[in-house]
This record gives C-alpha cells, sequence and structure tokens, in this order.
C-alpha cells in the first residue's frame, strides 16, 4: 500500500487510527489523518498492516476508559508490519488527563500526546522514527489553531464544523472540562469562511460542534453569538445543517428564532436533560430546572411545530432515589423524546460528583436503567410513527454495513432509513445525495421506504 508520489517525513510509513468517544475525537481523527497523509503516510484498515497506530481515546466514563486501555495494553503482542518497530500513539483524553503515567502503565507506547497539542503530532512520531525517546507531550492549553490543519473528510458531503472547543461548565459528574479545557470560540468570520467554502464544494450537510454551542462567542465576543452563525449557515446554501451539543440554559429566544426561520437547518435538536429531578439537577449544577427545560421545549415546538428531541440521561447519579428516578421517566414521557442516549454514572476521579456519597446498591442502578431503557423506546417508537406514510428528503450514505442490498440515509430529523437497493442500481450513486423516499414502516430505531422517484 506505499505510495511512491507521496513525500514528506512519514513517506512510505503506513497508519491506521482507532478513534472512541464523541464527535471532537471524531473531528480530531480527521484532522490527524489529514496531517498524517499530508506527511506521506498513507492509510491502512488494520492494526497489523500499519507502522504507526494512533488511538483518540475517551475517559467520560468508566467502561469505556477500562477497555480502551485494555485495547492499547494488547498492540504489544502484535508483530510489525514492516522492518522497523510499530509506533503507538495514543492521544485525546485519556492521554490529556494521565500524560507520562500511561507509558509508566504501558511501556509500549512511543507517544502520549494530548487534546490540545494534535498538531505536534507529525513531529513527535518523526522524531520517534529517528531514534528518539518515547515521549508524553501534554499542555494545559492550546499553542495551536486547531483548526487550520489539514483534514482527511471521512464522508466527503458531511463535514464536522467545530465552533468552539472545551467547556465552562463543570456539571459535577463530568470529566470533560478537565481534559478539553476552557470554551475557545474560533473567530466568527473563520466559521463563516468555512461554512461558506463547504457550501462551495457541494458538501451537503455541515455539523456545527462544540460542547456547548449555544454559548459559541461569548469567550471573544462578551456575549453568545451563536445565533448568528445560525443565520449565516441557513442562508449559506448548505442542503442540511445540524449542531451539538446545546444546553437548556444557555438557549436563548434569538437562536430559536433563528433556527426557526431556514428550512435548510434541520428539524432535531439534541438537547440533554440528564436527570428529570429538580434536586438531582442541582446536585449536578446544571443550572436548570424542569420548570426551564419544558419551556425551553415549548418554546422550541412552537416555533418549529415538527421538531424532533433526542436527549442524554444519566442514571443512578449519588443519592438518587426512587421518586427522583420517577420524576426522569416522567419527563421523558412528557417531553416525548425521539431517542435517547442513556447512561449509568460512572464516577470519574477529580469531579466533585466523585466525592458524594453513593450508596446505592448496583442491582438498584441496572433496574432503573432496564426500566429507563422501556420507557425510551415506547417514546421513540411513537414519535418514529408519526413519519409512517410520509414521503422524506433522506441523505444517503450508502450500503448497509451488515446487508449489501439495503441503503441506509437520514431523515431531516436524523432518523436512520433503510432502502432497498433498485435492483441493477449503484450504491454509489447514493451515497451524499438527497432523494425522497415514501415511509412504508417506523420501528423504534429506523424508518423504512421506498425511493418516490424510481
Ligand atoms: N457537552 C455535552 C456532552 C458531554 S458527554 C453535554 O453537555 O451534553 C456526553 C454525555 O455523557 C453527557 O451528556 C452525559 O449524559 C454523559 N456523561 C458525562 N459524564 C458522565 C459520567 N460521569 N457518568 C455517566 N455519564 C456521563
Ligand atoms: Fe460535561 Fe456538562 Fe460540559 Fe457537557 S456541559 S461537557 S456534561 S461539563
Ligand atoms: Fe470522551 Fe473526551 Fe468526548 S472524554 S466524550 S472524547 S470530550
Amino acid at each position: 500500500m506505499e505510495d511512491s508520489t507521496q513525500s514528506g517525513p512519514l513517506s512510505g510509513m503506513t497508519y491506521s487510527q482507532r478513534t472512541f468517544g464523541c464527535q471532537m475525537n471524531v473531528h480530531d481523527a480527521e484532522r490527524v489523518a489529514g496531517m498524517l497523509e499530508a506527511a506521506g503516510a498513507t492509510r491502512v484498515e488494520t492494526i497489523e498492516e500499519a507502522d504507526i497506530v494512533v488511538f483518540l481515546t475517551c475517559c467520560v466514563r468508566e467502561a469505556a476508559d477500562v477497555r480502551l486501555m485494555g485495547q492499547v495494553a494488547s498492540m504489544k503482542n502484535i508483530p510489525p508490519a514492516h522492518d522497523a518497530p510499530r509506533i503507538v500513539a495514543v492521544g485525546g483524553c485519556i492521554g490529556q488527563r494521565d500524560g507520562a503515567k500511561l507509558q509508566e502503565a504501558l511501556s509500549h507506547v512511543d507517544i502520549v500526546f494530548g487534546t490540545h497539542n494534535i498538531g505536534h503530532l507529525v513531529e513527535l512520531i518523526s522524531e520517534r522514527r529517528e531514534g528518539g525517546k518515547p515521549v508524553a507531550e501534554v499542555l494545559e492549553v492550546s499553542d495551536e489553531d486547531v483548526c487550520g490543519l489539514p483534514i482527511r473528510r471521512e464522508e466527503p458531503w458531511r463535514a464536522w464544523v467545530p465552533i468552539m472547543t472545551g467547556c465552562n461548565n463543570f456539571c459535577t459528574y463530568c470529566i470533560v472540562p478537565y481534559v478539553r479545557g476552557r470554551e475557545r470560540s474560533r473567530p466568527i468570520e473563520d466559521v463563516f469562511a468555512e461554512i461558506d467554502s463547504l457550501a462551495a464544494e457541494g458538501v451537503q450537510e455541515a455539523i456545527l460542534l462544540g460542547q456547548n454551542v449555544n454559548s459559541y462567542g461569548r469567550d471573544l465576543y462578551g456575549s453568545p453569538r451563536f445565533s448568528e452563525v445560525l443565520e449565516h449557515a441557513g442562508r449559506s446554501g448548505l442542503a442540511r445543517v445540524r449542531f451539538i451539543t446545546s444546553h437548556p440554559k444557555d438557549i436563548s429566544p434569538l437562536t430559536i428564532e433563528a433556527f426557526a426561520s431556514y428550512p435548510n437547518l434541520m428539524p432535531h435538536l439534541h438537547l440533554p436533560l440528564q436527570s428529570g429531578s429538580d434536586r438531582i439537577l442541582k446536585l449536578m449544577n446544571r443550572s436548570y430546572d424542569t420548570g426551564r427545560y419544558l419551556e425551553v421545549v415549548d418554546e422550541l415546538r412552537d416555533k418549529i411545530p415538527d421538531i424532533s428531541l433526542s436527549t442524554d440521561i444519566i442514571v443512578g447519579f449519588p443519592g438518587e432515589t426512587e421518586e427522583d428516578f420517577c420524576d426522569t421517566l416522567s419527563m421523558v414521557e412528557e417531553v416525548g423524546y425521539g431517542s435517547a442516549y442513556t447512561f449509568i454514572y460512572s464516577r470519574r476521579e477529580g469531579t466533585p460528583a466523585a466525592e458524594m456519597e453513593d450508596d446505592t446498591p448496583h442491582e438498584v442502578i441496572q433496574d432503573r436503567f432496564d426500566r429507563l431503557v422501556d420507557v425510551v423506546q415506547k417514546s421513540a417508537y411513537e414519535q418514529n410513527q408519526k413519519e409512517a406514510g410520509v414521503r422524506l428528503p433522506v441523505l444517503f450514505d450508502g450500503v448497509s454495513k451488515r446487508d449489501g442490498a439495503m441503503l441506509n440515509g437520514k431523515s431531516p430529523k436524523d432518523q436512520t432509513v433503510h432502502v432497498p437497493l433498485p435492483d441493477g442500481a449503484d450504491a454509489g450513486d447514493f451515497a451524499g445525495r438527497i432523494r425522497e423516499v415514501e415511509i412504508e414502516e417506523a420501528r423504534t430505531w429506523y424508518l423504512k421506504g421506498r425511493l418516490a422517484d424510481g
């Protein structure tokens, strides 16, 4: 798989990536790939074939943390792809959190890097390749314009547009502010320019990205300017625009107004609830109560009647009682989510919640989790029924991994849509295209239909 036409410090080398966690890492992975390829490396799928393996890690919950460390540890037993030893680089949020400690635990890790110095990776790899020592480089704040790095987009028709990094909210359970730093917004002209160039390139869907997009601009301009970003994206000519994540405390009437004004801003909002108990929300430091959350939902539905909402919910936060939990179930029923990510609380060292008394037995929490999943599924099923018999524009990704005769795509509300590939049609003609689909069947996790135009 070597490409002699490429030159650069990593020319002739192969690389593979393993990426975990949220969209921040997905986007960082595109930048890592872009840089490695600009430096001459060639992508391969398997670790066995790779001279360089880059892990982008996540530590938001313990399970992911442990699984990942297991994967990194198992690298030791895989023989090198070519003559030179394989270079293992571990970055992302565990890299940021653990730094040199990670190499103490796993001595075959050549490079540890963090969330603020992705731009140094090629240099770190080159030095190691030329005989330098293993290195752990973690910076407290970014010293680079993270948005100026080359990108290798996974799907050419879909672009992640980071508008800000970091988080200032310090929800008491969450490690993200410690591993991603404080909120830093990109200058608004840069965001506008990127949106315009994506539209000019013919990208179909842009996803504006940040831990808390609603407060975009506050650090640079004194007050948030997210509504202006939405307006710009609304006028950009892009077929579809989405944004994640919104914090309920920061979503403003101006933002809702802009959101409602442009049909290419897709009618779906991820609005993390976390808990339906006001007492727990306070302990979580979420800065809203259920009354305020429901007001936001009403404002949204008033302006965008067809909007679909999704959410994140944590079960088993320290001290959560049966009553608190039942309040969460009631909120899920009342809001009517199209989907929800549900998590069992995971204690993260260094966060305030880690110090809170936590004596609920695991079986009780697991039982609550199972009951929550049932209610979420019921809600998702009911919401999806609204689509049955309706004609929808679907942005196709390509064929399903499990069934080469089934096309996969997304509805405006971000529902997964399955459509049989028409006889004799080429799946490649669908990837990245929007086509009208008649929805014939609505299930809990997906819609199924047929092409409306043949
Ligand atoms: N910035 C986003 C997402 C952050 S992480 C937001 O504020 O919504 C994604 C989700 O992981 C969170 O919404 C939360 O539901 C969950 N999460 C974060 N820390 C957790 C922990 N310690 N245990 C369980 N779930 C957690
Ligand atoms: Fe974590 Fe809260 Fe920030 Fe989201 S808003 S990243 S949950 S601290
Ligand atoms: Fe995980 Fe880091 Fe995202 S901890 S959720 S990858 S910001």
